[in-house]
């Protein structure tokens, strides 16, 4: 894995954002060319200072997936596209569905056609989400369990996903797909509460405010810490086995919210949580208990998380407690 990105030019949408930084950071060590392509909304996830140590060994191009003049011109010359710009807000896909379509359904068809058109010799991996399944049948939730989504984001993620599967299969353009699950770290949304709870939660802690989980708290759920979630990314594209397929990543550590809680206040000494009534709008598409089965990748590719969710969680506190100020309000 670590000499098929040498020298090799690669290119993150969404590569100002929580996991495409990451990654960024990542192939930079291992010697690739890096141009990140990012929008840079301001309600989304893109911060410019999650790039801050890699500044000057990237390219950043603020642009948008949906200009398909623009991701062409990116596509021309590259050997991988890690394609991660996403809308990721399940309540926002909601209240604006369009919007949802057009950046994870329309732009993603977009994106492939320019490869279509321009670079059919590329590898792609395509970041889903585990949100399409739904409230799960059974646990833990393996890649041949039924697609439900529960809200739109989760319907046009899925569509997405497939539209990289059908480019594969009809086109030969080597593809893949990783069903992430709640993936954590350095650089995640902490402003607000509209990608992750987790975030919120961060931030709230810091803050010495009481974190608040909703219901009784016994949801059952997995997390990814962010370097996990890179290591199935950058798996996924050196290997052709995955070509034209999906996997489930996720980690066998099961927690329940309330659990999640009780170790995260014990993470940073003197903060409490509460229980409190879901809101409507959460509980009508909450999913309940949900964690994966990542057998599949673990045989297929070698993944398997590595970093435990207390390490994981003290370097993610430790992040923002020296960092808060670049997070909390404005982005730019
Ligand atoms: N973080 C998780 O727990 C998680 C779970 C499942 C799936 N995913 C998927 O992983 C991908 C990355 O997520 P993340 O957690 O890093 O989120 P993020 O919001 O931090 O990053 C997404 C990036 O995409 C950019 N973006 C959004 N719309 C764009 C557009 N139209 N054009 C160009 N750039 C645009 C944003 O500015 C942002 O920087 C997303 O596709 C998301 O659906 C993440």
């Amino acid at each position: 894995m670590l000499e098929s990105y040498l020298n090799k030019q690669v290119l993150i949408t969404g590569g100002l954002g929580f996991i495409g930084s990451n990654l960024a950071r990542k192939l930079v060590a291992l010697g690739a060319h890096v141009t990140l392509a990012d929008s840079l909304i301001p309600q989304y996830g893109g911060n410019p200072f999650n790039i801050e140590d890699i500044r000057d060994h990237v390219l950043v191009n603020v642009c948008d997936v949906r200009d398909p003049f623009a991701i062409a011109y990116l596509l021309k010359d590259k050997d991988y596209l890690f394609n991660l710009a996403g809308q990721t807000s399940h309540l926002d896909s909601m209240v604006d569905p369009k919007t949802d379509l057009d950046i994870n359904a329309q732009a993603q068809l977009s994106i492939l056609e320019a490869c279509r058109k321009v670079n059919t010799e590329l590898k792609i991996v395509f970041a889903s989400t585990r949100q399409i399944y739904g409230k799960p049948d059974y646990l833990p939730v393996d890649e041949k369990h039924p697609i439900r989504p529960v809200d739109v984001n989760g319907i046009n993620k899925l569509a997405g996903e497939w539209y990289h599967l059908l480019y594969n299969n009809i086109y030969g353009i080597r593809a893949c797909a990783l069903r992430l699950t709640n993936t954590y770290g350095p650089g995640m949304r902490v402003k607000d509460a509209r990608q992750t709870f987790l975030g919120i939660w961060v931030r709230l802690l810091i803050e010495g405010k009481p974190i608040k989980v909703f219901g009784d708290g016994t949801q059952l759920r997995d997390f990814n810490y962010v370097d996990d979630c890179i290591d199935a990314l950058l798996l996924a594209g050196a290997s052709d086995d995955s070509n034209g397929k999906i996997y489930n990543l996720g980690s066998s550590e099961v927690i329940s919210l309330k659990e999640l809680a009780e170790l995260m206040v014990n993470l940073e000494s003197g903060c409490t949580f509460e229980l409190i009534p879901f809101p409507p709008e959460r509980k009508a598409i909450d999913i309940g208990d949900y964690y994966s089965d990542f057998g599949l990748i673990k045989r297929e590719l070698g993944w398997k998380p590595k970093i435990g969710l207390r390490e994981g969680l003290s370097r993610t506190l430790a992040f923002y407690r020296a960092h808060q100020h670049r997070y909390w309000d404005s982005i730019i």
